[in-house]
């Protein structure tokens, strides 16, 4: 029968891509597989932890300080590295069709008493259950709306996907509020982990971009002591190597992530991962009219549920 494929759980974002729905959230056809064998098959450990997040919210950050408190002594690891292949997403490179069986993404393969450090942009709607299921540790990082929304934005315009007209801002705009654009939509995915680490907060750190950026230091350490591996007073000097190892200006000038190839998994090249990192960097794009209908929205989706981030 004509037209007897056409999935009505399915729209348009940019260009002609689509997103498809599962239980709420919209996803690149390409992760679909890999996250329903995540689903499915992933159990994680009690010595598990997870980073969680939304796309653009400081992933790459946190998959570098998260390495680095558990592989104390392996600041070296960033220096040839992309942080991507030191930590990787369970549905694409642990689960996904285009999995990889190199040594760091393996890691699922590990003895059970090394901690096993895998990342997702899974909402907690979809995965809370696998991972209260375990005991494991989950942080979960979240940017404020706009900030996210303009990383997104250059991000895509700069993926390698034929021929592509650029993705208009205000498209773009339109699409974050409606939600579909990939893992949205945002504001039900940050509040999913934000009631998660309410509820439990010994398994669920929740941290913005915002607050590690004002004191990467204190936070580093805080994130250390819910890992179970604290810093002892006479480390200070670690810490310190570690935020600077870490920080945007030191990783985006090793060879590995100035590199304009693209990711073994997807068609964008390394360096795409590492732009300003400023807070509030929307303002130079935004216009006042797009700021005010984000920031309305926000109120609602956020505010009016006690919330009170993002404007
Ligand atoms: P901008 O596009 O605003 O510059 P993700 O890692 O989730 O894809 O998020 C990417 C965003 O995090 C980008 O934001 C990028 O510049 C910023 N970023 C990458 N590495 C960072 C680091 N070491 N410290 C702070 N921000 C970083």
């Amino acid at each position: 029968m004509e037209n007897s494929n056409i999935n009505s759980e399915e729209e348009k974002w940019w260009g002609d891509k689509h997103l498809e729905l599962i239980n709420g959230f919209w996803f690149m056809p390409f992760f679909i597989p890999g996250v329903h064998r995540v689903l499915a098959e992933f159990n994680p450990r009690p010595s598990d932890v997870i980073l969680s997040s939304f796309p653009k919210t400081g992933t790459t950050w946190l998959k570098s300080l998260l390495y680095s408190i558990i592989n104390r002594s392996s600041l070296d690891s960033l220096v040839n590295n992309n942080p991507h292949n030191l930590v990787p997403y369970l549905e694409v490179q642990v689960y996904g069709d285009h999995h990889q069986e190199s040594s760091e993404s393996s890691t699922h393969l590990s003895s059970e008493d090394t901690t096993r450090l895998f990342s997702t942009h899974i909402p907690y709607q979809l995965l809370g259950k696998t991972l209260e299921s375990s005991g494991c540790r989950v942080v979960y990082v979240a940017r404020n709306p706009k900030d996210t929304l303009n990383s997104l934005w250059h991000f895509v315009n700069k993926w390698k996907m034929g021929e592509e007209a650029p993705w208009e801002l205000e498209d773009a705009v339109e699409k974050f509020l409606r939600g579909t654009v990939p893992y949205g939509p945002y504001y039900e995915h940050v509040f999913g982990y934000r009631m998660a680490s309410l509820k439990n907060p010994s398994k669920f750190f929740f941290i913005t971009y915002e607050e590690l950026k004002d004191d990467t230091k204190s936070h580093l350490k805080r994130l250390a002591e819910f890992l179970g591996c604290p810093f002892a007073e006479e480390d200070d000097k670690e810490v310190e190597e570690i935020v600077k190892c870490c920080s945007i200006e030191v990783l985006k000038n090793h060879e590995v992530n100035k590199s304009e190839d693209c990711l073994d998994w997807f068609p964008t090249p390394y360096n795409s991962f590492f732009r300003q990192a400023k807070v509030g960097d929307h303002t130079n794009y935004f216009s006042d009219e797009a700021i005010k209908r984000i920031d309305a929205f926000t109120e609602e989706k956020f505010h009016k549920s006690g919330f009170v981030y993002g404007i």
